[in-house]
């Protein structure tokens, strides 16, 4: 058990909790706060959604330790913020919810919405919801509920505040090195022992090509930045390279930037890049180390390349950072990654180098496609 301090709706409180209880459950068991649903418990549905320093969070996938010294409001803590009370008054008027099961983290998250956009459209609006799933009312009232709103906070802008809630200061994160300088981070400070209690993912891809002439494609910053999705080249020579990529991911944007070292060794074919990188959206960062190596296929004519990559993602992005979606998401994205590089070696994309682009779409659907198959026992 952990000893965890934090505010939950302007009150402190102190708990032993075991380290794997997440959020959701905590207040519902713990402090009696049922107003938080839990269905999907894989950060998909958005039922558990609330706020953690201002910030919407699945609950579901926020381990309680993980909020030491933070400020958490769920659906009960709502009570005197005005834009909460008339989103709720509209929610009624225009049939906003049916069995309610979806309705709390409905709301959290349409207040946001209300809060930060000032004359969003329609389709706007259902992108903004789209982390939200409800499974009554088809969401026209829903969107109706918002778009009242907002009108109305734009005739009376004074009447419908948000009340900010009770400030807390942010928990530090000590042992990151690149807190002190975003975005750079030395080599040898991504060390072996930073990677104690990073997350882990490893993938592998086979290409049809001999292990020299993948090596000479991915040595080529330029072409493999491109063939990955969503990723921009900035600067780079053969020790360091500088960079941006943009996630998109269902509701959830990011847009990384920042610099890392590398280390080849050609005898190997080995790569292992190290650095750290903020998120200009959320603030969040990460560090981390990506290693790959190449490895021979049957006499030479296909090549295995294996990545190991270790990272370590604080802020609000890290309630995504261990959950199974993750996983499948970088599993989705080195199959992109490997489909492009291999288009680009066979010749098929030759000319002009043109960003890889991220097909968020398609890639979310299958992700959910896939997990909700294998709820149900289906095989690929
Ligand atoms: S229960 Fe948390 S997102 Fe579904
Ligand atoms: S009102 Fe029933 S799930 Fe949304």
């Amino acid at each position: 058990m952990k000893q965890v301090s934090l505010t939950v709706n302007g009150r402190q409180v102190q708990a032993l909790v075991e380290p794997r209880t997440h959020l959701a459950d905590f207040l519902r068991d713990n402090q009696r706060l049922t107003g938080t649903h839990v269905a999907c418990e894989h950060g998909v549905c958005g039922a558990c959604t609330l706020l953690v320093d201002d910030q919407p969070v699945r609950s579901c996938i926020m381990y309680t330790v993980a909020c030491e010294g933070r400020t958490v409001r769920s659906i009960e803590g709502f009570a005197d913020d005005a834009l909460m009370t008339r989103l709720r008054e509209a929610f009624s008027s225009e049939h906003a919810l049916q069995c309610g099961f979806c309705t709390p983290g409905m709301l959290v998250a349409a207040r946001g919405i209300c809060q930060r956009l000032s004359e969003p459209d329609e389709q706007r609006i259902r992108d903004e919801l789209s982390g939200n799933l409800c499974r009554c009312t088809g969401y026209v009232g829903i969107v109706n509920a918002i778009k009242v709103v907002i009108a109305e906070k734009k005739r009376e802008p004074a009447g419908l505040q948000a009340k900010p809630p009770q400030a807390t200061p942010m928990p530090s994160f000590q042992p990151s090195a690149m807190l002190a300088q975003p975005g750079v981070v030395p080599a040898a400070s991504a060390n072996a022992a930073d990677r104690k209690g990073a997350t882990r993912i490893e993938k592998s891809f086979t290409l049809p090509y001999p292990p020299a002439a993948v090596w000479q494609v991915l040595g080529d910053l330029p072409i493999a930045s491109a063939c990955l999705p969503g990723a921009e080249l900035l600067e780079h020579d053969d020790r360091s390279v500088k960079g941006r990529i943009r996630i998109k991911f269902g509701p959830m944007s990011a847009a990384f930037a920042g610099a890392a070292s590398l280390e080849k060794n050609e005898a190997e074919m080995r790569t292992t890049i190290r650095g750290a990188s903020t998120d200009s959206i959320s603030n969040s960062r990460v560090r981390g180390e990506l290693a790959y190596r190449l490895l021979p296929g049957e006499e030479g004519r296909a090549t295995t390349v294996e990545v190991i990559v270790h990272y370590t993602l604080l802020g609000p992005l890290a309630q995504f950072s261990r959950s199974g979606l993750v996983q499948e998401f970088a599993g989705r994205l080195t199959q992109q990654f490997a489909h492009n590089l291999a288009e680009r070696m066979s010749g098929a994309s030759a000319g002009p180098l043109k960003a890889a682009e991220f097909k968020v779409g398609g890639m979310l659907f299958s992700i959910l496609w896939h997990r909700i198959r294998s709820w149900f026992g289906a095989r690929d």
